[in-house]
């Protein structure tokens, strides 16, 4: 695209205090002066200010500025508590983020706050159509807002409306200087304009417009699709929560979001990432300050591993079987309750986790009793233990599926395992990428897990 080697940036001064009985074009025509004239190709920035107070987006209860912005609010962002009180960072119904949802206090009458104009889109167009019927030449409009950005301090200048005018300039595939294909690259060539206006619109200055010469090529016959086509979709936003909501989000959905998952790819789940699984699992609480875990961790793609993992599940079927013959189980029933166990077989990991009560669990001189209750309160332990392992799997973006398999042959695990006595088996967990995306958990209400 050929540009002009020199563009042009005109403030239009004036000092009119604007109120929704003013005719907008009228006051930016008048404050031209005779040698400043629109022109054909011309862009006419002006800031959301004067358009909000023409169009009587006032509020006069300059002390109800908290509820003005929630009123203005979509959804809240970020906040952020600092010396001067909090600053809240909202999308507003429109569409923008921006602090404070554009509610302003400044350059406005003591005691009042301004809100931004409800659809700068649909207030540039009609601008830009009575600019064109009154002035007979063909413009761009751009509607500006001063406005903070992520990860740079001090504030610029956004279009957060526009007319006529290219607002996103895609390069994306064109040759750079050196013929290579430019990729992903697109030019906010209304907020770059935007920006340009405002050094010659400084906050003191009571300028509330500019005329941008000699960007022409810019300017195009249909009003086009605006400044709301500069918004970056939500889906596509790496960004849409501040730091401290994302946090918040993720701790509180860490919990809810785990689901058993009993079908997985043959994606390998890496080791680092059962590593950082059994660092969470270690962090629960247990009796007497002991770590009493243990896990043993085999992996489907280690053939050392799959062999030792299938060793010790044919020992476990073994169990199973006689088991269930003894209760008079038919073999058609035998065969589908072993199939069951499939899952451990072809999992791409499994972790088997114990609880070893010579870590710490005390003794007492009867047979039974006490002796059980602490075994029982070590094995409670267990279960947060898991249950923090499957969180942090979850967390990490694999599935898991806690089966109790290794309860019910403790002695064929120990015994196949060559483990002491001590070591009471707390289940295995399979673990993989999840087949498919699990199902939402449907709500449940604290009020039906309340005894009287
Ligand atoms: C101690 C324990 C043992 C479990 N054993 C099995 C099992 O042997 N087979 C199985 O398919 N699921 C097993 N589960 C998984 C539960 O059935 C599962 O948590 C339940 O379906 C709820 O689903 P959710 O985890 O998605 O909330 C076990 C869960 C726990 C806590």
């Amino acid at each position: 695209m050929k540009t002009s080697a020199v563009i042009q940036v005109f403030g239009i001064p004036t000092d009119h205090q604007f109120t929704s009985q003013d005719d907008l074009v009228a006051m930016f025509l008048d404050s031209l002066s005779s040698t400043n004239t629109v022109r054909n190709g011309d862009i006419i920035v002006i800031t959301s200010k004067v358009v909000a107070k023409c169009e009587g987006r006032v509020v006069t209860e300059a002390n109800d500025r908290e509820s003005a912005i929630r009123s203005q609010a979509k959804r809240v962002v970020a906040t952020k508590v600092h010396d001067r009180g909090v600053t809240t960072i909202v999308e507003t119904h429109s569409g923008l983020i921006l602090a404070a949802a554009g509610v302003d206090a400044s350059n406005t009458e003591p005691g009042t706050i301004v809100l931004l104009p409800v659809d700068s889109d649909h207030s540039a167009r009609g601008i830009r159509e009575q600019i064109e019927e009154r002035a007979g030449v063909s413009v761009g409009v751009i509607i500006t807002d001063t406005l903070g950005r992520a990860w740079r301090l001090g504030v610029t200048d956004h279009a957060i409306g526009a007319a006529g005018i290219t607002v996103l300039d895609d390069l994306t595939g064109k040759p750079d200087a050196f013929g290579r294909a430019l990729e992903m690259t697109i030019v906010a060539v209304a907020d770059e304009i935007a920006a340009a206006s405002e050094l010659v619109r400084p906050k003191d200055s009571l300028t509330p417009f500019a005329i941008v010469r000699g960007l022409g090529h810019l300017v195009t016959q249909e009003h086009g699709p605006g400044a709301r086509s500069i918004i970056r979709p939500t889906e596509e936003d790496l960004f849409a929560l501040g730091t401290a909501e994302a946090i918040a989000l993720g701790k509180e959905r860490a919990i809810t979001d785990r689901r058993t998952i009993r079908s997985f790819t043959h994606v390998v789940v890496p080791d680092g990432a059962i590593q950082t699984a059994i660092e969470a699992a270690v962090t629960a609480p247990a009796p007497h300050h002991t770590t009493p875990w243990r896990f043993l961790v085999l992996h489907f793609n280690d053939p050392q591993h799959q062999q030792k993992r299938i060793a010790l599940l044919d020992a476990m079927a073994l169990t199973w079987q006689r088991d269930l013959e003894a209760e008079g189980k038919s073999q058609d029933e035998v065969s589908k309750r072993l199939a069951r166990g499939d899952i451990l077989r072809t999992a791409p990991c499994v972790v088997f986790a114990f609880m070893d009560l010579a870590s710490g669990a005390h003794t007492y001189p009867e047979a039974g009793g006490r002796n059980n209750s602490e075994r029982d309160m070590f094995l409670v332990a267990g279960g947060a233990a898991v249950e923090n392992f499957l969180i942090s799997i979850s967390s990490q973006g694999y599935g898991s599926a806690w089966i109790s398999s290794t309860l019910f042959c403790a002695e064929t695990v120990r015994n196949h395992l060559g483990l002491h006595s001590s070591l009471l088996p707390l289940g295995a967990v399979a673990i993989g990428v999840p087949e498919s995306i699990p199902s939402q958990r449907p709500p449940k209400s604290a009020a039906g897990f309340l005894l009287d």
